[in-house]
């Protein structure tokens, strides 16, 4: 299975701070955020990497993380969103890098605690389809907000006003090839994007989805200014060795 991360966006609900450079740029503590999707992913035994970036400081990225041997990787991909086009879009840009396998993908602010080594090989062995990760939270409206019927999903919602429930789709997706056709028969939301929850959707009409209840810690630190903060704080007290010997007091 491949892995991709999505660290494009112009991350103007942090702005000023995203004004002169990229949100997964930013500092969680004492690392940039982006070493903690890809930690996520490199503990979940992914060795092929996609980084997917965008908007003016897409060099940084290269100098920041180099060939991935601070993760342990052989080398790392990088490609380039060049416009807003949605997080279907830019997953739509690695289909030549995915090569048939199966792929996970993580957006470069969703920070998790546990290690999804077991769902991922669970997924690359025996299962065709989609799955999402879902996870209670206070805050369902700024999220995608799963309907669930009889523990299956029979619906997502992006951002809804009334949300129907407190389940908000996490950061983390599991798709087979196929994910890629999805992406080429999607059409641009009313914000003019391709949105991921439509693949998701794409995938729960056709019955090939499959969720899990995410335990442990789970951050979205691009939604707002609040969660950043947060964020940063929640990582010092109770994160304990994500990318490092740090374990927080
Ligand atoms: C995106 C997705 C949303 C998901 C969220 C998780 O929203 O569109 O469905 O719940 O990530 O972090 P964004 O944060 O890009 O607005």
């Amino acid at each position: 299975m491949k892995g991709i991360v999505l660290a494009g966006g112009l991350g103007s609900r942090l702005h000023p701070l995203t004004k002169i450079t990229n949100k997964h740029l930013l500092p969680i503590y004492d690392k940039p955020m982006i070493y903690y999707p890809i930690q996520t992913l490199v503990d979940a035994g992914i060795k092929e990497i996609m980084i997917v970036t965008g908007g003016n400081n897409a060099g940084d990225f290269l100098k920041l993380l180099g060939n991935g041997s601070h993760f342990g990787l052989k080398h790392l991909n990088f490609t380039y969103q060049a416009q807003e086009g949605g997080i279907a879009e830019a997953v739509g840009l690695c289909e030549y890098f995915a090569g048939g396998e199966k792929v996970i993908i993580i957006l470069g602010d969703n920070l998790i605690q546990k290690n999804l080594k077991k769902d991922v090989d669970k997924f690359e062995k025996q299962q065709d389809g989609a799955m999402v990760f879902l996870k209670r939270v206070r805050n369902p409206g700024e999220y995608g907000v799963a309907e669930t019927n009889n523990k299956k999903i029979i619906k997502i919602i992006e951002k809804p006003r009334k949300p129907k429930s407190d389940l908000a789709v996490i950061g983390v997706y599991l798709y087979d090839n196929r994910v890629f056709d999805i992406i080429k028969t999607l059409k641009p939301s009313r914000r003019g994007e391709l949105e991921i929850t439509d693949v998701n959707n794409a995938y729960i009409s056709r019955g090939e989805m499959s969720y899990s209840i995410l335990k442990g810690g789970w951050a979205d630190a691009g939604e707002s200014i609040d969660a950043y903060n947060n964020t940063i704080n929640f990582v010092r007290r109770y994160w304990k060795n994500k990318t490092g010997k740090r374990s927080g007091k």
